[in-house]
């Protein structure tokens, strides 16, 4: 790997790199706020690598990056020639000479490292099956805008512990907040996520319940239930049934908790409709994020 500014997972990052992306972030939303943008990737080219659906991860790439002044490439694996046998390293080198940077969603962490490895320009993490770092840079924006800092407050996720929760745990040893993961055992967070954060010191738990994990909680966190490629979502849906978010278990955490889920959600499955509309509910301003946090990802990156 070069010298390259990859944005590869929240743990491949230091705190004062990963704050510095947000504030740029924070900047460039005050900026378009302000309708004077700025334009500093103008006549950077960057692709998207698409081998799985994406709404929100998609279009706040590709208009983040123009109005940035660049431009945007969006490949999918079926219409390209990855889906057709040419190998990712080779596809690395090629991309490398046309574009200034490579964003890849896929299904398999292998690919983004191979990418980084073999090409010779920054490659951004669109969500892996391990991790989604850009949706966490979003999550903690969004955070601190309504409520200061993160540092210090408790975070409780509940569902199952899947590539989302995964970057929680990142996050929450860069970002030094205290972290509880309610999980069904058959569906618990990444051993290798928890062994880093255990590694790092950070103060991260897992739970057997919800409600053991949203008590008294600044922010509350859940995801969808089923992801494509998820086996048995019959038992799936037995298992994380306890889990979902409703009214009563928000209640459980502080009176100023927030509540955030990435989307798209699954309304009466992980969350119910009075959470996900209700007064605590940030989602739409988490959403909205993803725009502003990548544009400060995409300058870092290209700059
Ligand atoms: N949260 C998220 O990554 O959304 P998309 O799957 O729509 O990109």
């Amino acid at each position: 790997m070069g010298a390259e500014r990859h944005f590869l997972d929240v743990s491949a990052l230091d705190t004062v790199t990963l704050h510095k992306i947000i504030g740029r972030g924070r900047a460039f939303k005050g900026e378009l706020a302000a309708g004077k943008m700025s334009q500093p990737l103008a006549g950077k080219t960057l692709v998207l690598i698409f081998e799985k659906p994406s709404t929100r991860t998609r279009v706040s790439f590709q208009v983040g990056m123009q109005q940035l002044g660049g431009m945007v490439v969006v490949m999918s694996e079926k219409e390209s020639q990855l889906g057709h046998g040419e190998t990712i390293v080779d596809t690395a080198r090629v991309l490398s000479r046309y574009a200034d940077a490579i964003m890849i969603r896929t299904d398999n962490p292998q690919k983004l490292a191979e990418l980084a490895a073999f090409g010779s320009v920054p490659v951004i993490n669109g969500l892996t099956d391990e991790s989604h770092p850009c949706q966490i840079m979003a999550d903690v924006m969004t955070f601190e805008e309504h409520r200061g800092s993160i540092e210090g407050k408790t975070v409780a996720w509940s569902g199952a512990g899947n590539n989302v929760a995964s970057s929680w745990i990142h996050a929450a040893v860069r970002f030094g907040f205290k972290l509880r993961l309610g999980c069904p055992a058959t569906h618990s967070p990444s051993p290798a996520a928890l062994a880093w954060a255990a590694t790092e010191g950070g103060d991260v738990a897992v739970v057997e319940t919800a409600e053991e994990a949203v008590d008294g909680a600044n922010l509350v966190v859940t995801d969808a239930w089923v992801s494509m490629g998820d086996e048995n979502p019959e038992m799936r849906h037995q298992v994380l049934l306890p889990f979902c978010v409703d009214e009563k278990l928000m209640a459980r955490a502080r009176p100023d908790a927030l509540f955030m889920h990435c989307l798209p959600a699954h309304r009466g499955e992980e969350a119910a409709d009075a959470v996900l509309d209700g007064p605590q509910s940030v989602i739409w301003d988490e959403a909205e994020n993803r725009l502003h946090v990548q544009k400060g990802i995409l300058s870092w990156c290209m700059s």
